[in-house]
């Protein structure tokens, strides 16, 4: 008999075109998965090992293979053949050629079900992770700018129409502020990550002795996520949970977009992009546009949809495994990987912006502080609402600049700043979820290096 493909096979043909459906996209997609389905098969194969199901030198050859496998893979060399269906599959034969019957012992007490939930949730871990270095770049690059430029006076507007004074350092500390919300998000989101699905089967449980408390802690989980057939109802819900994250993240960074194409058009010219970002016409030798921008609104919009194709994949299904799940991987994986190519870009303009102060400078139209004019009557004990009229009336007859002359001359220079100590508590808390960060990350990093040591020991970074 020659070795079957796949795992499942029982000599009954599969028709060609039904198998291809059904393998979909997995041998793309599964490769980003490779390293963590490595890291699941050591912690299942130490845990067989535990519970009496494996001989220690059984052990000690897996471990070795997927040591083997999982640096193929760090080189790029290991492939999944589409007549292997995904990645366990191929995981699988490989380790089996590579330890003969120890290899063929590896998938006792576990089903693909589990192993891809664990495979996946890892993965999310590691890029959750790295959204938090994401956001600790961006926040990083916004309190530089905020220190050199902050003060620069700048117009505030609402309905796109000029109404308040505001400042560069005011609407970079907005963005700041957001990337701080994210980056607790994520962090919320990692906690919620942290329970170890491998034990479960196929999502009701598995009839051996085996030490899931064990399981999870070789994998770096504080806890073991306790009910089967949640493990399969959780997958796609998890994943909502990252994209939803890196969807809301790129969210930030679209509008910073927005702002910064609107305010560099030839009409504003209070900001330019650097040189080196910006791209040229094939036919208008003038041109210097701002593509990257637009493409970094485009991607933002590209990431919420996958929040949404998540949502509908996993609408109305029912409890347990279905196939349908598979999809999930598509818009998860693609949201990883992207999330940190756009945060990053992001931080390189944030850094490389011009600022044309004169522009900015004439833009300050007496009529922005028209408010702050009505604000200082009131204080001094008229009505608001008369003080309101009154402005309203000097502003009409054209005499407002002429009576506030002094004063317009102070609020220009000042008004709008965003205040210092709100800068601080940005960078004070920028040091806390950087510190909460990097717990994490050691608490998960060794784990994973204790469970794959040559791969993790040379990695700067997974897949
Ligand atoms: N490729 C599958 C997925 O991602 C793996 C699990 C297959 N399980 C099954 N029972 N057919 O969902």
């Amino acid at each position: 008999m020659t070795t079957p493909h796949r795992l499942w096979e029982k000599g009954t043909p599969i028709d060609d075109r039904v198998h291809r459906f059904t393998v979909g996209d997995d041998p793309l997609w599964d490769r980003y998965l490779v390293h963590w389905d490595c890291l699941g098969s050591a912690a299942h194969a130490l845990t067989l090992a535990r519970a009496g199901l494996l001989t220690p030198d059984d052990r000690d050859r897996l471990l070795a293979g997927l040591a083997a496998i999982d640096a193929e893979d760090r080189a790029g060399r290991f492939t999944i053949p589409p007549e292997l269906e995904d990645v366990h599959t191929a995981l699988e034969a490989e380790l089996t050629r590579r330890c003969g019957d120890a290899g063929a012992r590896i998938h006792t007490g576990r089903s693909r079900n589990d192993q891809v939930a664990t495979a996946v949730r890892l993965f999310l871990r590691h890029h959750a992770l790295a959204v938090c270095d994401d956001l600790a770049t961006l926040i990083t690059a916004l309190l530089e700018r905020i220190d050199r430029d902050g003060h620069t006076p700048m117009p505030g507007y609402t309905h796109m129409q000029p109404a308040m004074p505001s400042s560069v350092g005011l609407w970079l500390h907005a963005v700041a502020e957001a990337a701080l919300e994210q980056w607790r998000a994520a962090l919320e989101l990692l906690h919620r990550l942290d329970a170890c699905p491998l034990g479960t089967g196929a999502g009701y449980g598995v009839p051996l002795p085996l030490d899931r408390a064990y399981t999870a802690a070789l994998l770096g989980f504080t806890r073991v996520q306790r009910n089967p057939i949640d493990v399969q109802n959780s997958r796609g819900r998890l994943e909502t949970g990252f994209v939803r994250v890196a969807a809301d993240t790129a969210g930030l960074l679209d509008r910073f977009a927005s702002d910064l194409l609107l305010f560099s058009t030839a009409e504003f010219g209070f900001f330019a992009l650097a040189p080196a970002h910006t791209t040229g016409s094939s036919i208008m030798p003038q041109k210097q546009n701002p593509d990257v921008l637009e493409l970094m609104r485009a991607w933002a919009a590209r990431l919420r949809s996958w929040v949404v194709e998540l949502e509908a994949l996993r609408a109305r299904l029912p409890s347990g495994y279905a196939r349908d799940l598979q999809l999930t991987k598509e818009p998860t994986i693609r949201a990883a990987l992207e999330i940190h190519e756009l945060a990053a870009v992001a931080a390189a303009i944030i850094r490389a912006f011009t600022i044309h102060r004169d522009r900015l400078a004439a833009a300050l139209r007496p009529e922005l502080y028209a408010t702050q004019a009505a604000l200082e009557l009131a204080q001094r004990g008229v009505p608001f609402r008369e003080a309101y009229r009154r402005i309203a009336a000097l502003l009409a007859g054209g005499q407002f600049e002429a009576e506030y002359e002094n004063a317009l001359a102070d609020w220009r220079a000042t008004a709008g700043r965003v205040p210092s100590a709100d800068v601080l508590a940005v960078r004070d808390e920028l040091r806390d979820l950087a510190a909460r960060t990097a717990h994490e990350r050691s608490r998960v990093t060794a784990a994973e290096t204790t469970l794959l040591p040559a791969r993790n020991a040379a990695a700067s970074g997974a897949p």
